[in-house]
């Protein structure tokens, strides 16, 4: 299928080629070109350039007069396949109790847990497939999706299959990420060890054999693992090829980031509490910091210092967390919102941090995240706008007219 994009106002995060992502000093910039043309062949980025040298093609046309062209949003930490919602404990929290009391009574990532562990596989696709779905259309064209909900062997599979499957049925991007040191549950509530002696010996052989994870995760937090049960889940992971993107000062700054660094993890995801010492450990490292600003709104904890990080030279992505307890929104365009608003990014850093940054973080920089002659055309149209500030300052909105998957629009 090949397409030809023609009088597009503004081409965004035009890129000749992206070997690294951008950091805290590139991320200030977004290459783009005016009024220019984009030729998509076999689903990929295969010429662009600016209206006078168009080629004349006998190919499906698609006039964007008006309109911005940019490559789709990388959401690089989500949890959307789960089951059920948790919108009673929303009512809790608006009646006074903390995201901690809810958890501590038995509410939070256990009693998704549970829920989850109740339903069927295909009623968890089904489930799933829906909020994927709702993502595609709010323009994101890659996506990483954790298991977690789990906790015990059967259940921790039936969500990593039902990623495989999403991955099978839809032409979106997606990585697999194993998350069973999400919490502890209750039958090893005396017994953390014996519960990650159970991940690592009898569910991480499974995940190899079937080619079920792409990365290993684990909440470093207190009350949930510690530094070390972090060291002993990312040695575990990579011995069966998995590398780490961990959870880590959300509520607490324990250390974490630190043993994240020091095996390597592609990612260390939060960041809501970030002492100086966490900014350094990070400088010059491949390891990239990814804030989640949804999750701050909807918890109303502090937002991830991204203002300090970046000054400081650090790159961020920016994820959304679409979860059930602590982000119910797989929305890109609201985080960008978010991160401008509340985080002070410019709009600039936050597209960034949004596609190429966010691509890093997933490793998929190879295939999505900028407009680069060989990448996958996953693609933005927008609305007519005038400037690309409109798309942050649209928030709780999008100015998202058509999104393609592979050169395809996806219809509604
Ligand atoms: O990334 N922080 C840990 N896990 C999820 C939320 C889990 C839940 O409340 O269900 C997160 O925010
Ligand atoms: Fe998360």
């Amino acid at each position: 299928m090949n397409v030809l994009f023609v009088n597009i106002k503004e081409l965004l995060q035009v890129r000749e080629n992206t070997v690294d992502f951008l950091s805290g000093k590139e991320m200030g910039q977004l290459p783009t070109l005016k009024n220019a043309f984009l030729l998509v062949k076999d689903g990929l980025i295969a010429d662009y350039g600016i209206m006078n040298e168009c080629p004349k093609l006998d190919v499906q046309t698609v006039d964007a007069t008006g309109k911005m062209l940019l490559p789709s949003w990388c959401d690089s930490h989500t949890h959307l396949v789960y089951a059920g919602n948790r919108e009673n404990e929303f009512v809790d929290r608006i009646n006074g109790l903390s995201y901690a009391e809810i958890a501590d009574n038995g509410g939070g990532i256990l009693n998704s847990a549970k829920r989850l562990q109740e339903i069927t596989e295909s009623e968890l696709y089904n489930q799933s497939k829906k909020r994927l779905e709702e993502i595609i259309h709010l323009g994101t064209g890659a996506v990483e999706i954790k298991s977690g909900y789990g906790l015990t062997k059967d259940a921790e599979l039936k969500m990593l299959r039902v990623i495989k499957k999403l991955k099978e049925n839809y032409p979106i991007e997606i990585k697999a990420t194993f998350l069973g040191a999400h919490a502890v549950p209750a039958e090893y509530n005396s017994n953390k060890e014996g519960y990650l002696q159970m991940l690592i010996t009898d569910i991480l052989p499974m995940i190899e054999k079937e080619n079920l994870a792409d990365f290993i995760d684990i909440f470093c937090e207190t009350g949930y693992f510690s530094v070390d049960d972090t060291q002993l889940i990312l040695e575990a992971g990579k011995k069966h090829g998995l590398q780490g993107k961990i959870h880590v000062n959300q509520f607490n700054a324990i250390g974490g980031i630190q043993v994240g660094v020091a095996n390597g993890v592609l990612s260390v995801d939060h960041l809501e509490v970030m002492r100086n010492e966490d900014i350094e450990v990070l400088r010059n490292t491949s390891t990239m910091p990814v804030a989640l600003p949804s999750c701050s709104y909807f918890l109303s904890i502090p937002y991830t210092p991204a203002r300090k990080m970046i000054d400081a030279g650090l790159p961020l992505a920016l994820a959304t967390d679409y979860n059930p307890g602590s982000t119910p929104s797989g929305n890109m365009n609201f985080v960008i919102a978010t991160a401008c608003i509340k985080m002070k990014m410019t709009s600039e850093e936050a597209i960034n941090a949004a596609t190429i940054n966010g691509a890093y973080a997933m490793d998929v920089l190879d295939k999505v995240g900028s407009i680069t002659k060989g990448k996958l055309a996953n693609l933005i149209l927008t609305k007519e706008i005038n400037s690309y500030n409109f798309i942050p300052y649209s928030f709780g909105n999008h100015c998202i007219e058509k999104v393609y998957l592979k050169g395809q629009e996806v219809k509604k």
